[in-house]
Parts: structure tokens; sequence; C-alpha cells
């Protein structure tokens, strides 16, 4: 049995959801699995594998996302660790491909950071969420957002999947 950190880094939820179902389903290999937000994580030397998880804005992770990195290089170099994306709102072929550019990008910045598996799932949207000046940008004609107001196509498949692979 291992132990397992699954961490994540959220502004709006979905990728807590996610992260959720992807602790549920190793506790389901008999993982034992603490899940926490990237905030509560702590020290994480005491585990045998990690998992972690922060979506997509505007092609980077977020700040929290990004100290959680910096905050445990030592730990994150010496141990097994699987990272996850939240990004496109749609499954469709070329915004997948844009997010795993997304992804690249991000992990060039933390060369040290070498995850063994990486992964970009579909994430999920909901315009009402959108404190001003970030609800202007489904209104602005070019931006990616234009026009949507919610959308949930996350592929609950495809995570479970990826969680048992990991
Ligand atoms: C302001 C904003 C910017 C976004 N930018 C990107 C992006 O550059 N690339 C991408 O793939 N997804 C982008 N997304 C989609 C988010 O990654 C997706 O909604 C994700 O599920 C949000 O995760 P959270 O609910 O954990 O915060 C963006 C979403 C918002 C609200």
């Amino acid at each position: 049995m291992s132990k397992v950190l699954v961490t994540y880094a959220t502004k709006y939820g979905s990728t807590k959801d996610v992260a959720e179902k992807i602790g549920e389903t190793m506790r389901g290999k008999g993982d034992d699995v603490d899940i926490l937000s990237v905030s509560d994580a702590g020290a994480i030397y005491g585990y045998d594998k990690i998992v972690f998880g922060a979506a997509l804005y505007a092609g980077n992770i977020s700040g929290p996302a990004k100290k959680f990195l910096t905050r445990n290089q030592a730990a994150l170099s010496a141990k097994p660790v699987s990272f996850f994306v939240l990004g496109p709102i749609n499954r469709d072929a070329k915004d997948m491909t844009g997010a795993e550019e997304q992804m690249a990008k991000v992990l060039a910045k933390f060369a040290w950071f070498k995850p063994a598996a990486s992964k970009v799932f579909v994430g999920k949207f909901d315009a009402s969420m959108l404190k001003w000046p970030l609800s202007l940008l489904t209104k602005a004609k070019g931006t990616p957002l234009y026009g949507e107001t919610a959308r949930d196509e996350r592929d609950w498949d495809d995570i479970q999947t990826w969680a048992e692979s990991v």
C-alpha cells in the first residue's frame, strides 16, 4: 500500500472535483490517499507518491500552484510525481492540443520538474462565477471564452482510467 498525496490548485472548484475522483480511484486500488489543496498540503516528504493538479488560466497555472512547485522542489524532485492540468472547456481536438502545448510551456518554466506522467483533462466553465473584469471575457469577440455561458464536459472515464494508471 502506497501513501499518496493528491493535491490540487483551483479557482472555481472543478480541479478539486477531479482531484477527488483521482484520490477515490486510488483508494479503490488500496492506496492510502490524502486529498488536499496546495495551501493545506504542508510538508510532503512523508508520501511515497504525489499527484498534483492545476488548471490553466490564460496559458498558465495559478500563483498558488506555482508556489507549491517552488516550495516543494526538493521533495518533488525526489518522489514519483504525476501531474494533471484542467484546460479546455470542450473536447475539441484542437483545443486539447492547445492545452497540451500550454502544459508543455508550464513544464518548460519549471525545468527541474519532471513528472513521471502528465495529462490534460477537459475542464468546466461557468460564466456566472467570473468576477469583473474576467466576466468581460465572454463578451469580447476573439477570446476563447466568447459567447460561453456554462459548460461541463469533464470526461470522468478518462480521469478514472488515468488515475488507475498512476
Ligand atoms: C479566465 C479563464 C481563463 C482560462 N484560460 C484557459 C487557457 O488559457 N487554456 C485552457 O486550456 N483553459 C483555460 N480556461 C479553462 C479552465 O482551465 C477551466 O475552466 C478549468 O476547469 C478551471 O479550473 P477550476 O474550476 O479548478 O478553477 C480558462 C478559464 C477561465 C475562467
